[in-house]
């Protein structure tokens, strides 16, 4: 069995920190990501640089960004100006991100949970007109600070209604890390009814009560092959009252070489990556893993 990682952390990580890095550390950020054998790495967002000033250096940063080939450097797109501002710097992989409840719509995208789909739509098919390949993220899948639990059929209307615009596949984000694993098999569930099997899902855990890495346990059972993480553990969105980081890279792939599932990612190199990072960042690495590791260093 092979799971690939979908890391994140140089833009879930790093849109959330107080400390806005410079670019040519977040380029080598990346390099190193790509060094330790990470194959897909998001890079950045093409947002409001007001609404996530963090990445407001999104153009620089991809104009002299270090490409490996075999590597896909996503990156995320809410809207045409997004999309526009991503075909001029050579994108070929872009997010969407849509949301599963009203509330947060209407706070992350300031869209209605109905208008995001128009907001979406000509995003998709421009950018498939193109040749890009299209992700879509629905976030607060387990639960939202404003409104409580989410149905598993809420999530799947909205999921369902992002993949038929033509992405490729939709990774659940459970955004503020409430989700626990019977919750993550109900959701899985609910898709399988819908017709949407593993094959098309990847999973978004946030740890904010150290449930992330069960979680993803529980989704792989199910079948699920892609996993999003963040190096270091760095991570959570300005937009979502509570949210911590995401599930670490690391812990992921601690947990999966033992159980003897290739990721084709040496810890030892992000451990060092995390560490380095955390003194620029100025705080340590919420990792377990990190913090095991170093010790032994
Ligand atoms: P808006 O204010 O409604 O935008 O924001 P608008 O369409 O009304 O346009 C207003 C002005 O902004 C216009 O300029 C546009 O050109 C400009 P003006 O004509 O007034 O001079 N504008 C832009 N400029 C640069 N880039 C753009 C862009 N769009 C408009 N892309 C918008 C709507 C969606 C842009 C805003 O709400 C936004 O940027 N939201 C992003 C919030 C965000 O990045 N949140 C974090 C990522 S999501 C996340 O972390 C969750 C995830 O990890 C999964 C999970 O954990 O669940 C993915
Ligand atoms: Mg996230």
């Amino acid at each position: 069995m092979r799971v690939t990682i979908y890391e994140v952390g140089p833009r879930d990580g790093l849109q959330n920190e107080s400390v806005t890095l410079p670019v040519e550390v977040k380029r080598e950020f990346i390099r190193r990501l790509a060094e330790a054998g990470l194959t897909t790495i998001e890079a950045t967002s093409f947002v409001h640089p007001k609404w996530v000033p963090q990445l407001a250096d999104a153009a620089e940063l991809l104009a002299d960004m270090p490409r490996e080939p075999g590597v896909r450097y996503p990156v995320l797109v809410p809207n045409e100006r997004g999309l526009d501002r991503a075909l001029e710097h050579g994108v070929t992989d872009i997010a969407i991100f849509g949301s599963a409840t009203e509330s947060f719509a209407q706070r992350n995208l300031n869209r209605t949970l109905e208008s995001q789909f128009e907001m979406f739509a000509p995003v998709v098919e421009r950018a498939l007109a193109g040749g890009m390949r299209v992700r879509a993220y629905v976030s607060m899948c387990f639960g939202d600070p404003w409104e409580g639990p989410v149905a598993p059929e809420q999530v799947v209307r909205v999921g369902r209604r992002l993949l038929d615009l033509g992405c490729y596949q939709l990774s659940l984000g459970d955004t503020i890390g409430v989700g626990t694993p019977g919750h993550v098999d109900a959701l899985l569930d609910a898709f399988e009814v819908a017709g949407v099997g593993p094959d098309r899902l990847a999973v978004h855990f946030h740890d904010t009560y150290g449930q992330a890495l069960a979680n993803t346990l529980a989704a792989l059972r199910r079948g699920i092959t892609v996993v999003d993480a963040s190096t270091g553990g760095i991570g959570g969105c300005p937009y979502a009252k509570s949210a911590t980081g995401n599930l670490a890279t690391e812990d992921l792939v601690w947990m999966l070489d033992g159980l003897g599932v290739e990721t084709g990612v040496d810890v030892r190199s992000l451990v060092a990556t995390s560490r380095w990072l955390a003194d620029l960042l100025g705080r340590p690495s919420p990792s377990r893993v990190v913090q095991a590791l170093s010790k032994e260093a």
